[in-house]
């Protein structure tokens, strides 16, 4: 049987190892092959396989998933590594708010430029399926529950480069027949977020270095937050249907404040370790919008999408993750 090739761009980050442990581990009888672009510049080698380790694949260790270093903003290394390649899930990016505030040229040669490569590199090597990963950025400051149908009117840098790269997803889906679809992630947490400066990520890095939880501005502003396993099955869900030129909210429907949240992390960790946790209150960030959660009718309706993760389930998920890292394996009725 002829291999299905999956390249993903960034494959080394959070989102990306997840999903290549995904697809290694649930799809490899059905014939499909994992490739990585990526300039580690934030992932590493070692990350993608300590988690397809620990996905229960000691042996894509050494192999398996072919890794090939490059730079979405080099046009040759994306033609170079889209060769064969089936499925495209663009996921490399400059990822946050704040970076593309302190450095808006750099954000959008990575998130525009980088994506109108991949783009053109996929229509040139006839690839049949792109995902976009986007985010809520682009609607800016509306009145949530976001939808496909708000017009678009970014707040920040990150949220601008992020719709300009829907747009041309969809351009290239209208004008090259490339079956391109964009997904808005809410603010996704899990495994493998270690590295990352969004929120539940570094309450459980400060509560487990004994610092207290940070909170940016008062607290109340809202997000939308997804477990892991539930954005891998969005994007393996919108691979296989037949929705390109479409663009999606990916996220679960409930507003939870970062005060709720910060509650949330603080009550999984005294019940799983028994540390208590301090909150510190800091000033709010620019381009950080105050209220956003989604409406996922569109991505129920076409894709079949559901999430199934509560929050309270993939906090102690995470935490579990977190605690691995740390080295801590035990539980609080024993020394932690
Ligand atoms: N994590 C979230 O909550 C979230 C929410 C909405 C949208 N997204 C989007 O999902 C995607 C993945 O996010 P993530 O959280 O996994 O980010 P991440 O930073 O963990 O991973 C990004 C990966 O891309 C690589 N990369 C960065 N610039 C590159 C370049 N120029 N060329 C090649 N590789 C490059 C990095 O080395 C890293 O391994 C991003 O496009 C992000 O904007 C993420």
């Amino acid at each position: 049987m002829m291999k299905r090739i999956w390249l993903i761009t960034g494959g080394c980050g959070f989102i990306g190892k997840s999903l290549a442990a995904y697809l290694l581990e649930k799809q490899r009888r059905g014939g499909i092959d994992v490739r990585v672009l990526d300039n580690l510049s934030v992932g590493s080698e070692k990350d993608l396989f300590s988690m397809l380790h620990h996905a229960g694949r000691p042996e894509f260790r050494t192999g398996g998933v072919e890794l090939f270093r490059g730079d979405i903003r080099n046009f040759e290394d994306c033609f170079h590594s889209v060769r064969g390649v089936e499925t495209v899930v663009h996921l490399a990016a400059n990822t946050g708010v704040e970076q593309s505030v302190r450095n808006p040229l750099a954000d959008m040669e990575a998130n525009v430029a980088g994506t109108l490569n991949m783009l053109e590199a996929a229509r040139r090597a006839r690839v049949r399926k792109f995902i976009f990963a986007s985010s809520g950025a682009p609607l800016g400051e509306v009145q949530p529950p976001i939808h496909e149908g708000v017009a678009p009117r970014p707040v920040s840098p990150y949220g601008a480069s992020k719709l300009a790269g829907e747009g041309y997803c969809m351009a290239y889906t209208r004008t090259f027949g490339l079956p391109a679809t964009a997904l808005r992630f809410g603010n996704v947490y899990g495994p493998g977020s270690g590295h990352k400066g969004s929120v539940v990520a570094s309450f459980f890095r400060n509560a487990l270095n004994g610092l207290p939880i940070e909170i940016s501005g008062d607290g109340s502003q809202t997000r939308d937050f997804i477990y892991i396993e539930d954005i891998v099955r969005a994007m393996v869900l919108a691979a296989k249907a037949q929705c390109e030129g479409e663009v999606f909210q990916i996220a679960t429907c409930r507003e939870t404040s970062v005060n709720e949240l910060a509650a949330a992390v603080r009550r999984t960790l005294e019940e799983r370790t028994g540390i208590r946790t301090a909150v510190s209150f800091g000033s709010a960030r620019p381009g950080d919008v105050k209220r956003n959660y989604s409406d996922i009718t569109k991505a129920r309706r076409m894709l079949g999408f559901e999430p199934l993760t509560t929050l309270d389930e993939g906090l102690q998920k995470t935490l579990e993750y977190f605690l691995r890292e740390a080295g801590v394996t035990q539980r609080k009725d024993r020394a932690v």
